[in-house]
């Protein structure tokens, strides 16, 4: 029965415990009908009432096996276009605060990476010589466009890979919007620094030259997550001075520098599992966000193993954290209710071909 969608302003100064208790008693109403999928970078508040937590690609695999009606995503905007795009039409995708997007996804629009493909067709036939490869971390549009050039969408687990795929239909790899996801997976494959050019979208040619775009193997979106640039190589070398023993793991959406002055790159998903699996009383410094560190250090702690921040400043992720227990407990009771509030949908005409890009991820990892 479907009543008034119940407004956010009564939960706006809901108290934290309030709105637990109130969490917990939707999702009993709501039993098996909703899915709470959760990134491994969502407070802990929230995480806690993750049915399932994951990196992006585990976390588009489930959403795709998922069976539930709701598929409610305490993450960010484009993985809940992610889950709309792979789950079945009579499934439903809510984001729990439409605010939640992602600064980095926000750095390629359709109409700049639309003139790029048009300004590089100048130099080369970009259709017949550049795969284009979208970051998960990206609107929909953006996947649609992958997935109408012979391209493909890639996450942190699986770049390399994806690259591997992209040069094996053509020459040239237009990657977008992480610069850094791209220059580290392009380094582990071999491509020299020097045959990844950095294409400026404010620039016109991206300001490179006629023999800068023909001599790049990859070109490289100037794209960055701020999250994770706050992590210096100077933070690795204090670590490294105070205990030559720790180990050094970060995510690739970090800095060129700190990939390299890192034992470890991986995926959130990596990094959990790479530190869980360890032997007990290893000393750890972990560049990703810090929710993630901080429940880490916690979950590996009665082993001995000591896990730090990378960074001497609070870097979060500002935007998942926007979801909150207030919005989780509108949404779940608003569900419950029979409303349906902050549906995510991503139009036909761009699910189809965004489908074919990620299809092919999957296929491809
Ligand atoms: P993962 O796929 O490694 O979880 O990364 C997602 C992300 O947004 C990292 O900033
Ligand atoms: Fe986007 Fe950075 Fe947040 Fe990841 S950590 S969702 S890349 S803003």
């Amino acid at each position: 029965m479907q009543t008034a969608t119940i407004s956010f302003d009564r939960f706006n100064t809901l108290a934290d415990n309030d709105a637990q208790d109130r969490i917990r008693a939707a999702r009993a109403r709501l039993g098996k009908r909703a899915v709470i999928l959760g990134h491994h970078y969502q407070r802990a508040d929230v995480f806690k009432h993750a049915d399932l937590t994951g990196d992006s690609l585990k976390l588009s695999r489930l959403a795709s096996q998922s069976d539930a009606e709701f598929i409610v995503f305490c993450g960010v905007h484009f993985m809940a276009e992610v889950a709309d795009i792979l789950s079945r039409p009579e499934q439903i995708a809510v984001l729990p605060d439409l605010a939640a997007g992602c600064s980095m996804a926000d750095m390629a629009s359709l109409a700049k990476v639309e003139r790029a493909w048009r300004e590089l067709s100048a130099v080369l036939d970009p259709n017949e010589q550049i795969t284009p490869v979208t970051y998960i971390n990206s609107a929909a549009d953006l996947k649609a466009f992958c997935g109408e050039h012979g391209g493909i969408v890639c996450t942190s687990s699986n770049a390399p890979k994806i690259l591997d795929w992209s040069f094996r239909h053509r020459p040239k790899v237009l990657f977008f919007p992480d610069q850094h996801l791209g220059r580290w997976s392009g380094h582990k494959m071999g491509i020299p620094l020097d045959e990844m050019a950095i294409w400026n979208p404010d620039l016109e040619m991206g300001g490179l030259t006629p023999g800068q775009i023909r001599k790049a193997k990859i070109i490289l979106w100037h794209g960055f997550c701020s999250v994770h640039q706050m992590f210096q190589p100077a933070h690795i070398a204090r670590f490294r001075e105070q205990y030559p023993e720790g180990r050094v793991i970060s995510h690739p959406e970090c800095a060129f520098d700190i990939c390299q002055a890192s034992d470890y790159i991986g995926s959130t998903e990596t990094i959990i599992r790479t530190v869980k699996d360890a032997e007990p009383n290893t000393r750890w410094l972990v560049g990703t966000e810090l929710n993630l560190v901080q429940r880490l250090a916690e979950e590996v702690k009665h082993e001995g193993k000591i896990v730090q921040f990378m960074s001497s400043t609070i870097c979060m992720c500002s935007t998942m954290q926007r979801i909150d227990p207030q919005h989780l407990a509108w949404t779940l009771e608003n569900l419950a209710e029979g409303n349906v509030v902050n549906r995510i949908v991503v139009p036909a005409h761009e699910a189809a071909p965004a489908r074919v890009a990620l299809e092919r991820m999957l296929a491809a990892s």
